[in-house]
């Protein structure tokens, strides 16, 4: 009897203990998991309301390359927009008030993803290495190819594709697709964020992936951007541990506005610490001790971003410990299009958010590495105009530039002109006289393998329904992606001629040509 009591009490404790449990992982669990308008709300308590900078310059800054002959002497630069005293002062107040709050105790984050540590989407998150990408409509189709593309190059790395509206979710894409190339899609439900409802557009979409990204160490990559080597040796580089954000030199010289420094509190004194491109042609260089505001660019003196500008088409980054760097580039970006994107380029080459993150790293003494290799314009000798015609942008392996500047391999091509969209890629494909073009052609030695076919027979692969693989009768309902991509479904109503014209038959001329038999199996540095 005594026993059979003891029993019934301590399996009523057990029941207690049970439901407690239950209890606890049901009501504390959830709320220890972050709302993302933890990352909004401070930011929206921040923003500025003064009359917008947008389309205000003066003179928009001109736009000369990192190797042209030109300084960007401070004068000038502070004569491109002018910012009003009371604007700046708005603007110096908040920025100050957000970078304290950053450093507060009451910013909680412990990175810049909507998990907390010590639960279980922490460990999910936790040392994760992945790949996010932006889709929706048009997006998904380009993106799809790049993805394609990455497997093909070897890349075991899982991916995510950002979709920003529920109404752009494609669900065979993202449910049957995606899965078969070991990604999937992140869709995002309710597009009004924090306690101000803001709605993200265009470039800030960029924020709202990383911040949504599954994976301590995100790579994000351009929808237009494809990897022509497996890319995964960057998560486990070196390089990559020791900086945590790895970005890439875009072509164009800085053009920031002193007014930049003033309000984010950096103090920029008339110290010159660098030597610019055009210093370095002088015999003999001029020592750094005579520079002045008067003789030399502005961003080789001391405190300032130094050049070049940055090309956010790829970025990789540790979403712990850049947790910071990451909410004031958030901060730059939703007030980016009124008054960060105009005071960080003030209306030069690329306005956008490409230089967000490279400035909120500098402006909170975090480290980033920018590539030591410039990038290169990847393009061919047009006949017509009797010139070099570029098609995409060249970006290199950081790791290899290194070590061996001269001879570091193109890791990525970010192919801006054309991106693959059927009616943006086809006239870009023959002369008018109906010769073909090899779009990509002064890339492939370093490469290794031939880009045009290899891009080529992804696109046709996917979009034309004729599509055969060389030497194979293939059938096309096994790939055309009109099955699962609407808007290729609604493009190729338009285009289905030009399959036949032109694609299919550049695919021909492309595999026919190659100085490189082996294009479809290479792929690994
Ligand atoms: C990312 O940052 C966290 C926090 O500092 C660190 O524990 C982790 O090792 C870092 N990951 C890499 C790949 O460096």
């Amino acid at each position: 009897m005594r026993w059979g009591n003891s029993f019934k009490k301590l399996a009523i404790l057990a029941a207690v203990v049970v439901f407690a449990l239950y209890h606890w992982s049901r009501t504390i669990l959830p709320l220890s998991s972050i709302s993302i308008n933890q990352f909004f709300d401070p930011v929206i308590d921040n923003l500025v309301h003064a009359p917008s900078l947008k389309d205000t310059y003066i003179i928009k800054a001109k736009q000369f390359g990192i190797n042209d002959d030109h300084d960007f002497l401070r004068l000038y630069l502070s004569s491109c927009l002018l910012v009003p005293d009371s604007t700046k002062e708005e603007l110096t107040l908040k920025h100050k008030n957000y970078v304290k709050y950053l450093f507060s105790s009451e910013n909680t984050v412990d990175a810049y993803a909507p998990v907390r540590k010590g639960t279980k989407a922490w460990n999910d998150y936790k040392g994760k290495n992945g790949i996010v990408y932006i889709g929706g409509g048009k997006y998904s189709w380009i993106s799809f190819l790049s993805i394609v593309q990455l497997r093909k190059t070897g890349s075991k790395t899982p991916v995510e594709v950002f979709i920003p509206s529920i109404e752009e979710y494609d669900q065979k894409f993202c449910e049957e697709i995606l899965p078969q190339y070991n990604a999937r899609c992140l869709v995002f439900k309710d597009p009004f964020l924090g306690k101000r409802r803001l709605q993200l557009t265009g470039y800030q979409y960029k924020m709202l992936a990383l911040l949504m990204s599954s994976y301590e160490n995100t790579m994000y990559v351009d929808s237009d951007v494809n990897p022509l080597h497996n890319p995964d040796f960057l998560f486990t580089s070196e390089l990559y541990r020791k900086n945590g954000l790895l970005l890439w030199p875009d072509h164009w010289a800085r053009t920031t506005s002193p007014d930049f420094y003033d309000i984010v509190g950096i103090d920029v004194r008339e110290k010159k610490v660098r030597h610019s491109n055009k210093d370095l042609k002088k015999d003999p260089v001029p020592p750094l001790s005579e520079g002045t505001f008067q003789n030399s660019d502005f961003h080789d003196f001391e405190n300032t971003i130094p050049n070049p500008t940055v090309e956010a088409g790829v970025l990789l980054v540790n979403k712990s410990t850049h947790v910071r760097t990451l909410q004031l580039a958030l901060y730059y970006n939703v007030l980016g299009p009124d008054f960060y994107y105009p005071l960080l380029t003030q209306g030069g080459a690329g306005e956008g958010d490409k230089d967000t993150f490279n400035a909120a790293a500098h402006v909170l003494d975090e480290p980033y590495h920018l590539c030591a290799k410039q990038f290169r314009w990847i393009g061919y000798h047009n006949k017509d105009k009797d010139a070099f015609d570029a098609k995409g942008l060249g970006i290199h392996d950081p790791v290899g530039a290194l070590a061996d500047e001269e001879n570091a391999k193109v890791l990525f091509i970010h192919c801006s002109y054309p991106k693959y969209f059927p009616g943006t890629v086809a006239p870009e494909l023959a002369y008018s006289t109906g010769e073909h073009i090899r779009m990509y052609d002064n890339v492939n030695e370093n490469v290794g393998y031939d880009v045009d076919l290899r891009l080529m027979e992804n696109f046709a692969k996917y979009f034309c329904k004729n599509y055969k693989a060389a030497g194979v009768q293939s059938k096309y309902e096994e790939t055309w992606a009109g099955t699962f991509l609407p808007y290729v479904k609604e493009e190729y109503t338009q285009f289905e001629a030009t399959c036949e014209e032109l694609f299919l038959p550049h695919l021909e001329w492309l595999r026919k040509e190659t100085k490189y038999r082996n294009t479809n199996k290479h792929g690994s540095l």
